[in-house]
């Protein structure tokens, strides 16, 4: 599988990582193998080699913040954009894992609609085309015989869409409730120790948890991109963000972190999608709640059913190798339907 790779951030280098570290352990068990031919980013360069790219060298390089060390080797090209390499180079897969925007969706919706149609599989770590354009992502894929694929934008690598698209495949799912952003989870987690607001966000930040502009954590609007991504996924919706109602927790204080603490009970900032709307806020849970206990940047969520009741599932929200790990799972998905 020869890969396209556009964003060379925690998530691309955590799955740079994964494939570097397990690649023999890949092939050996699974019969896969992957190369990432083309790597796009905003800031090291860009970087398309058809036989692939060395990813030690590629990590090695990246750590020191452009890609200008990365050695010659013929017919080695430093000047194609993403454009050039989904047109006329010879990848099967695009891999989204620029930042997300979650006003316009863009650059990367640009970019996955032309993989689209060149006949490239597109796999998303990116929330923003999902979550704004997801039907006519997924018709045109339908279409075209591709595949979409979208693990790493709902709870990092912690199996929730082949949960409910594969295993629940026949089941009716009613509702989705849950922890959805690491960020905001691991910032009331370390407030309940002691920490101020300023320096649990520091932390987040440096263990790559937080969004480029980490606003969009606080203020819950990625916790409401997956609410989103759930209900145009599980539901069919046609849901914009303006059907839901998103309330971070920049008003949420120590004192209230404590206050809450001394009754017995934690704030959590929740996420809730419906196939009508959904909503996010911060709320006051007793103990008796399993999502009281998720800390940390720990994520999860509890699907409704109609044959199974209720299904919870806990596990990494986010982070460099647990949402790299995601875009190897879709791979490996892509791998054995086609
Ligand atoms: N910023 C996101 C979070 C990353 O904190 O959950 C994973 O989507």
């Amino acid at each position: 599988m020869k890969l396209i790779l556009i964003g060379f951030g925690a998530v691309g280098q955590g799955f740079a990582e994964i494939l570097l570290e397990k690649c023999a352990d890949l092939s050996a068990r699974h019969q896969f193998s992957a190369d990432i031919v083309g790597v796009v980013t905003a800031s090291k360069g860009n970087l398309y080699h058809p036989d692939g790219l060395d990813i030690a060298h590629l990590l090695r390089t990246a750590a020191t913040g452009s890609f200008m060390d990365y050695p010659e080797s013929e017919p080695l090209r430093r000047d194609w954009d993403a454009s050039d390499m989904i047109r006329r180079g010879s990848a099967h897969v695009l891999l989204e894992a620029s930042p997300t925007n979650l006003q316009t969706g863009q650059p990367a919706l640009a970019t996955c609609h032309l993989a689209l149609d060149q006949g490239l599989h597109i796999v998303l770590a990116n929330k923003g085309p999902v979550a704004l354009d997801y039907a006519s992502l997924r018709e045109k894929a339908a279409a075209a015989g591709l595949h979409m694929r979208y693990e790493a934008t709902v709870m990092a690598g912690t199996p929730t869409m082949h949960l409910a698209e594969d295993a629940l495949a026949g089941c009716e799912i009613r509702s989705a409730r849950g922890i959805l952003n690491g960020t905001t989870n691991y910032i009331l987690t370390q407030m309940e120790s002691g920490m101020t607001y300023a320096e649990a966000l520091a932390q987040a930040q440096a263990l790559g948890y937080a969004e480029t502009d980490p606003a969009g954590d606080v203020e819950g609007w990625d916790a409401a991109g997956k609410g989103l991504i759930l209900a145009n996924a599980l539901f069919g919706s046609s849901l914009t963000m303006h059907d839901l109602d998103v309330t971070g927790i920049t008003d949420i204080s120590s004192r209230d972190v404590d206050q809450a603490r001394q009754s017995g009970q934690r704030y959590k900032l929740i996420a809730e999608a419906r196939p009508d709307g959904g909503a996010v806020s911060p709320q006051r849970l007793p103990l008796s709640d399993p999502l009281t206990s998720v800390g940390g940047s720990t994520n999860a969520i509890t699907l409704d059913t109609d044959l199974l009741g209720r299904v919870t599932l806990i596990g990494a929200g986010a982070g460099k190798l647990e949402t790299g790990y995601a875009l190897l799972a879709d791979l490996m998905a892509i791998q054995r339907a086609t």
